[in-house]
């Protein structure tokens, strides 16, 4: 009989060093037969591409059940930021297990919670208040997940605003429920036979000037998509002051990586401001240090979204998410919103941990240096391969958070979905895990601790595959 515990052993330092290295056919035996258990009694609705079956990681290194290395360049969804089993993440993790899991922090206290409450506090950007104050007053609440943030978010917009109407973007993804699922524009699938939806939601353009130039540049682009959204959401839908909130990834995530300029979110940021409404910044993937600072929206200098979500990074992998809201928003009264496992203590003390990390306190190495260090030399390196390869049309992103979009031509910029979907697949078989995203686009979120050896052996695995797939594909 299996007790259903992993064999407790951890890759060594060679195993990390030597990876990737493919010993078996993919699946190998022992993850064929967890593959044909999991078809049996697991959800139909997953997505399953590429065969990995999980046994181990370390760093930006994982090992399926039979031995075979991977260099891990998609950190479970742009999850695990400090990278697999981090030494300081884990330490967290087991000392706060041997104290207590659970005390529901919606009913009673303990000290993880606002000392993460505080630490997220501090990393936040300074705003006037109403007062005409300069300060870093914030608030959070904490849930489970990513789309639980959102749900939570959308709520408060309207609790604090009294208004109902949301604003989000196309191509945007925010979460599969209701609410976060209404909010999110990026497949049809995602919504089939599922509806209704919440009502008092409507989709605005998000500026993406590769493949939908309103303009002769990228700051056109921005400018028309704010003209857009003036003339069609208040012009058409409904008044301005009915708008309670807009809700924005400052760098699109499932939607294809897609950075839009700065002075676009800063026109967001002038329409709420203007109308009465809260500005919401998604930063669920690309918080927690991915994008080379704790949050993508600082690197717009004077951004200060009203409300923040978080989840995914937060934790290195432990479920967690945040909702971090200026004071005076976060203005909802005592039973308006709970939850009983948010905040757990296990994953508060693994997010203290994990900020530790990205912040490189205590020694530790600064996590947000090393993902611009690595970003930048993932982009260089991708920007050589264009030059070889006409097939990469677009490459964007910020510091770990770095997508590359391939088309068949060029010129025309036609999407080359089929062969993004067999370079995605083709990578594995070659030792390298990657994500699609958008239509047409590779997304690359490793672990924030990956090394430049291993981002040189990504570069060179995913030149080969693609190459050797274009050969296939044309
Ligand atoms: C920007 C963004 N928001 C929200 C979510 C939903 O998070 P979760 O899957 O934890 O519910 C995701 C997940 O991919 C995301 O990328």
């Amino acid at each position: 009989m299996t007790l259903g515990l992993a064999e407790n052993r951890q890759l060594s330092e060679a195993d990390v060093l030597a990876a990737p290295k493919i010993m078996t056919p993919l699946p190998g035996p022992k993850a064929k037969a967890i593959m044909d258990r999991d078809d049996k009694v697991i959800s139909p609705s997953y997505t399953r591409g590429y065969p990995l079956v999980m046994a181990r990681g370390q760093g930006a290194v994982v090992q399926d059940v039979d031995g075979n290395t991977f260099i891990d360049a998609c950190a479970g969804i742009a999850v695990c930021a400090t990278g697999h089993n981090h030494p300081r993440v884990t330490a967290a993790i087991q000392a706060q297990a041997g104290q207590f899991l659970h005390m529901s922090g919606t009913d009673f206290y303990y000290d993880g919670l606002p000392t993460l409450a505080e630490r997220l506090q501090s990393t936040m950007p300074v705003y006037t208040n109403p007062q005409g104050v300069d300060c870093q007053d914030y608030k959070v609440f904490f849930g489970n997940s990513g789309a639980e943030a959102i749900d939570g978010a959308m709520k408060l917009a309207r609790y604090h605003t009294g208004r109902q109407n949301i604003v989000s973007f196309y191509r945007s993804f925010h979460g599969r429920t209701y609410g976060a699922m209404s909010l999110t524009a990026s497949k049809a699938t995602h919504k089939k036979r599922v509806g209704p939806l919440l009502p008092g939601v409507f989709h605005a353009q998000y500026p993406f000037h590769y493949q939908e130039p309103m303009g002769k540049n990228s700051c056109d682009t921005a400018q028309a998509c704010l003209q857009w959204f003036e003339q069609n959401i208040f012009g058409r839908l409904f008044p301005a002051d009915e708008l309670a909130a807009i809700v924005v990834e400052p760098i699109q995530g499932e939607g294809g990586y897609i950075v839009p300029e700065d002075c676009w979110l800063l026109g967001l940021q002038y329409l709420c401001k203007k109308h009465g409404a809260v500005l919401v910044a998604d930063e669920v993937q690309s918080g927690m240090g991915r994008t080379g600072k704790i949050w993508a929206s600082s690197h717009v200098a004077g951004f200060a979204p009203d409300i923040m979500t978080s989840a995914k990074g937060l934790a290195s992998g432990l479920p967690i998410g945040a909702i971090i809201a200026k004071a005076h928003v976060m203005n909802w009264v005592p039973g308006v919103h709970a939850t009983t496992f948010g905040g757990n203590p296990v994953a508060c003390a693994a997010a203290i941990a994990t900020l530790d990390c990205l912040e490189g306190r205590d020694g530790e190495a600064n996590l947000c240096d090393n993902a611009t260090a690595m970003g930048a030399r993932l982009m260089a390196g991708l920007r050589a391969m264009q030059q070889r390869v006409p097939h990469i049309g677009d490459i964007r992103g910020r510091g770990l958070m770095v997508g590359v979009e391939l088309v068949l031509d060029p010129i025309a910029k036609t999407k080359a979905k089929a062969l993004r979907d067999a370079v995605v697949d083709a990578a594995f078989y070659h030792g390298l895990m990657i994500l699609g995203c958008g239509e047409n686009s590779i997304r690359f979120s490793p672990p924030l601790v990956i090394t430049e050896a291993q981002i040189d052996k990504t570069l060179t695995i995913f030149e080969q595959t693609l190459t050797e797939q274009i050969a296939q594909h044309g």
